[in-house]
């Protein structure tokens, strides 16, 4: 066995994933994989005179409005603004809810021990967190780490939509119940979205849901679920760059 397929397997066990697991048992079912185009909407447009000029910026620009950003309480408790991580390029976009303690502290998102999981998820299907880019919903932490409200998620939405403007992702990951919701305007179960594929926008971005990982280290029998999940994702990824 070669050092990369141990280490693969490895990050295998850290997801709960037994090496035997059929791939019939692993796998979302077939019907639910087919496209759904047309299902998520546009993203929120958030507070309109900050987001006609938060759609012009550019990256530079964008992390300074970020931290300088008043358009809703939660700047109020911030340690600092969390924009954002990773590859300006990605091809893969993370998106999760919305800072906690560690990240708040940090300046980074997925730092903590959800964070950690998150990175051996992506491991496990042959990427490093520096290969991808990773965002949350809301940049700065809710009190008690307390879902975030529409209305702070309406006002961060030209952020995200800008940062994945730039990005121009080939495949966004949506990971947990908040990000999901937000991103496909869908008040569904995790359960249900899960398995599909939807479109950002109205773009031709795949979006892919799974559950959050910090959801994961409470229920660790979802593990097997979310490994379904990601292998899904690669394919759909996989087909959206198919000659490219
Ligand atoms: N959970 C999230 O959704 N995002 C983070 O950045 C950290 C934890």
């Amino acid at each position: 066995m070669t050092s990369g397929e141990e280490k693969r397997l490895a990050y295998l066990d850290a997801m709960g994933i037994q090496r035997w697991a059929r791939r019939s048992q692993a796998l979302p079912e077939t019907s639910s994989a087919s496209s759904v185009k047309g299902e998520a909407e546009d993203v929120d447009a958030g507070e309109p005179a900050a987001q006609g000029e938060v759609a012009l910026l550019g990256w530079d620009e964008l992390q300074a409005r970020v931290a300088s950003c008043t358009l809703c309480p939660l700047h109020k408790g911030r340690t600092q603004a969390v924009f954002g991580v990773g590859d300006h390029a990605a091809r893969w976009m993370i998106i999760g809810e919305a800072p906690g303690a560690d990240e708040d502290r940090q300046g980074e998102p997925f730092v903590g021990r959800a964070g950690k999981l998150l990175d051996a998820m992506l491991l496990a299907i042959g990427l490093k967190r520096e290969q991808v880019y990773i965002a949350n919903i809301v940049k700065c932490r809710p009190p008690n780490n307390r879902d975030p409200l529409p209305e702070e998620a309406a006002a961060c939405a030209p952020y995200l939509q800008r940062q994945i403007a730039l990005i121009q992702p080939k495949i966004i990951l949506a990971v947990g119940r908040i990000a999901a919701h937000h991103l496909l305007k869908t008040d569904q179960s995790m359960g249900a979205l899960r398995g599909q594929r939807f479109y950002y926008a109205d773009t031709d971005i795949p979006i892919v849901t799974t559950y959050h990982p910090a959801y994961l280290l409470r229920s660790p029998k979802e593990k097997r679920k979310a490994w379904a999940d990601l292998q899904f994702a690669h394919r759909i990824f996989s087909e959206a760059t198919l000659g490219q």
